[in-house]
């Protein structure tokens, strides 16, 4: 098997990784989400699968496929992927939360159609979510191991080291968003790294494949 090329460095290890966008439900046709594709998080999936972990993967929709030895868990909205990832918390060794989680919901109109008609213009009331990395974070063992993402348009390492600070995790991957060579929709990446002890790199672009490998990497020396 693709296993026996692999060195076994994350036998006996639980990983969960959350991956994709979320999908809020507004009217009965209707929802609010991103163009985040998965594939970011397929990778890391395949890749602790490949080091020996065995691994969860909380999808969010139209996320990729992913070997069958991975158990996938898939979910629609933020609060569902909140629900199934606090589920499996308690029994994971490490946690990599790449998913790009809607951070408010728009007030449900119902199950109906909304109909444009006698509406001029249209105003929705937004409700923040639970930040699954913050909450899951917070409530962390001293044994277990966090990855986090930052996605961000400017300030990209004061952002970045901030969520990793804030949400309590070992590990932030902080990326610029909305640029060819990274983030939504891309197989390639460019990303400024930093942990908790104060380390900090600056990576060139590589195959999103190469930046989970060598984060795991990164992650299993600290
Ligand atoms: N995250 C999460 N649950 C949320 C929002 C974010 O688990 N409801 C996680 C993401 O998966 C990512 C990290 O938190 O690992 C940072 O997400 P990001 O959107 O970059 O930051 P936010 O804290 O949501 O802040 P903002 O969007 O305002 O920059
Ligand atoms: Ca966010």
């Amino acid at each position: 098997t693709l296993r026996a090329m692999t060195p076994q460095d994350m036998t006996g290890q639980q990983v969960m990784v959350t991956l994709g966008p979320t999908r809020e439900q507004w009217d009965g046709v209707r929802f609010w989400s991103n163009p985040s594709s998965g594939v970011m998080g397929a990778c890391f999936a395949v890749a602790a699968w490949l080091r020996g972990a065995q691994v969860h993967a909380v999808c969010g929709p139209a996320t990729p496929w992913l070997p069958a030895d991975i158990t996938r868990h898939d979910v629609t909205g933020a609060a569902q992927m909140y629900q199934a990832a606090a589920d499996l918390w308690p029994r994971m060794d490490t946690g990599i939360f790449t998913a790009a989680v809607a951070d408010f919901s728009p007030e449900p109109f119902g199950a109906e159609k909304f109909k444009k008609s006698g509406t001029e213009t249209l105003s929705i009331r937004f409700t923040p979510n639970t930040d699954i990395l913050k909450t899951l974070g917070t409530a962390k063992r001293e044994n277990q191991r966090i990855v986090g993402f930052a996605a961000e348009t400017g300030n990209l390492h004061e952002n970045a080291v901030g969520k990793l600070r804030r949400k309590n995790a070992d590990m932030i991957v902080g990326n610029i968003v909305g640029t060819p060579e990274s983030g939504f929709q891309s197989a390639t990446n460019k990303v400024f790294v930093a942990d908790k002890t104060g380390r900090t790199e600056e990576w060139p672009v590589q195959p999103k494949t190469e930046v989970a490998w060598r984060i795991l990497d990164w992650l299993l020396q600290m």
